[in-house]
């Protein structure tokens, strides 16, 4: 059940993206970041994150990988793993958000 869980969706293209809510750091905001070559920039203090496994950017010791999960188009649709989200849960208060406008 997704609805329980801070997610973000990004859709950039044809590339759809499902990540934890709260940056691994401290816990920004990452429907305020933005993509810029398959990676996710922190809006706090610009840590990036890569898009395919989740690594951060050098330089940041001690800051665990985003939580990625995969996500599709379905139809009119952006489609979780549900299964993957309750597996390993984003944790942060729940808001779920699209970044496909930005
Ligand atoms: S809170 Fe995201 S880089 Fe610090």
């Amino acid at each position: 059940m997704l609805e329980s869980h801070a997610l973000v969706l990004a859709r950039r293209g044809d590339a759809v993206y499902a990540f934890q809510g709260t940056c691994p750091h401290e816990k920004a905001d990452l429907s305020h970041g933005r993509i810029e070559d398959d990676r996710l920039i922190c809006p706090r203090h610009l840590a990036s994150f890569s898009l395919s496994d989740g690594a951060v950017s050098a330089g940041w010791k001690n800051v665990p990988a985003l939580k990625l999960y995969p996500a599709r188009i379905q139809d009119d649709d952006i489609a979780v793993d549900a299964t993957a989200v309750e597996s390993n849960p984003p944790g942060g208060s729940r808001k779920i958000w699209d970044l496909s406008n930005r």
